[in-house]
C-alpha cells in the first residue's frame, strides 16, 4: 500500500481488529496482535461479531420488507459477506445505500468494492458530526430525505464516549429523516456478562484511539427516543427475530451485545 499519513500502523484501530475476527484480510500485525490477545482473554469474540452480521442482516431484511429502500450505514466497517448493499438488493435491486465510516481503510476497501456503482456511496466522515453528514451535497445526491430511511448504527455507539452524547447524536440523525424511517441498533454491554467483557473494554482503553463503553439495556433504550420500538426491543444479538429457534444459542445472553430497531412514529 502507498504511504498512507492518515493510517496509522502503529495501533489497532477498532475497524481492522473487528475485520480479523470476522476472518477478513483487511488488518495489519498490529491489529492481529491485539485481536489474538482479545481472543485469549474471551475466545467466544468472533462467534460474538458473527452473531452481530447475522443481525445486521435480519435487520436490513425487516426494514425492505417494510418498504425502506434507503439506507444510512454510520460505521460501516470495512467490507465483509452480506453488506447493507447486497441484503437491501436481494429485496428489491433501486435500493440506496449510503456508508459512512471515519476509518481510512475502511473507507478505503469500500470505494474499491463499489467502484462507480451509482446507488451507493462511501463517505469518511465522523458520524459525531450528524450535520456534517446529512448536509453533505453527495449524501442528499442519493438519499431522498422526504422518504424512509434507515439509520443504521451497528456495533459503533460503543465506540461514542458519554462525554461526546450518543443520545444527542442519535436524535440529530433522526430528526432528519421523516416519520416511517427506522434506527436499527447493536451495542456492547457488559448486562449478563463475567469480567471478560470489562477486561475486553478495558484493552481498547489501552491500545486503539477509540476506547469501548459498554452500555446496559436501560440505556440503549434510552437511544430510541422518538421511536417506537418494535418487538421484541432491546435484547441480546441472537433473540432479536431469529429466523429459527433453532438459531438461537443455548445461552444467548453470553453475546455480550444488545440488538434492537425502532420505527419514527
Ligand atoms: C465494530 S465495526 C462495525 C462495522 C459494521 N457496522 C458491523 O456491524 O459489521 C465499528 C466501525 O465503526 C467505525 N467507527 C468508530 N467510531 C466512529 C465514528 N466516530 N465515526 C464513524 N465511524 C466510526 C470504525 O472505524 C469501524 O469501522
Amino acid at each position: 500500500m502507498a504511504e498512507r499519513p492518515d493510517i496509522d500502523l502503529t495501533r489497532p484501530s477498532a475497524a481492522r481488529v473487528y475485520d480479523y475476527y470476522l476472518g477478513g484480510a483487511h488488518n495489519f500485525a498490529v491489529d492481529r496482535e491485539m485481536a489474538r490477545q482479545a481472543i485469549g482473554m474471551w475466545p467466544e469474540l468472533p462467534l460474538i461479531m458473527q452473531a452481530n452480521r447475522a443481525f445486521l442482516r435480519r435487520a436490513v431484511e425487516f426494514c425492505v420488507e417494510r418498504g425502506v429502500r434507503q439506507f444510512l450505514d454510520l460505521g460501516s466497517g470495512i467490507p465483509t459477506v452480506g453488506n447493507v448493499h447486497e441484503v437491501a438488493r436481494k429485496a428489491d435491486p433501486e435500493a440506496c445505500v449510503v456508508y459512512v465510516d471515519n476509518d481510512p481503510i475502511a473507507v478505503t476497501y469500500s470505494r474499491t468494492i463499489l467502484g462507480d456503482d451509482k446507488q451507493t456511496l462511501v463517505v469518511q466522515e465522523d458520524l459525531r458530526h450528524p450535520e456534517r453528514v446529512v448536509e453533505d451535497p453527495a449524501v442528499r445526491d442519493l438519499l431522498d430525505f422526504d422518504q424512509p430511511i434507515a439509520v443504521m448504527m451497528v456495533a459503533v455507539l460503543h465506540f461514542v464516549p458519554d462525554d461526546d452524547g450518543p443520545g444527542d447524536i442519535v436524535a440529530a440523525y433522526r430528526d432528519a429523516v421523516p416519520p416511517g424511517s427506522f434506527l436499527v441498533v447493536s451495542h456492547a454491554t457488559h448486562e449478563g456478562q463475567d469480567t471478560q467483557a470489562d477486561d475486553h473494554q478495558d484493552l481498547y482503553r489501552q491500545r486503539t484511539a477509540t476506547p469501548m463503553t459498554m452500555r446496559s439495556k436501560d440505556q440503549v433504550r434510552s437511544l430510541f427516543a422518538g421511536y417506537d420500538l418494535v418487538e421484541p426491543g432491546v435484547v441480546h444479538l441472537p433473540l432479536w427475530r431469529p429466523a429459527s429457534l433453532d438459531d438461537v444459542a443455548d445461552d444467548p445472553m453470553r453475546f455480550a451485545g444488545l440488538a434492537a430497531v425502532g420505527r419514527k412514529a
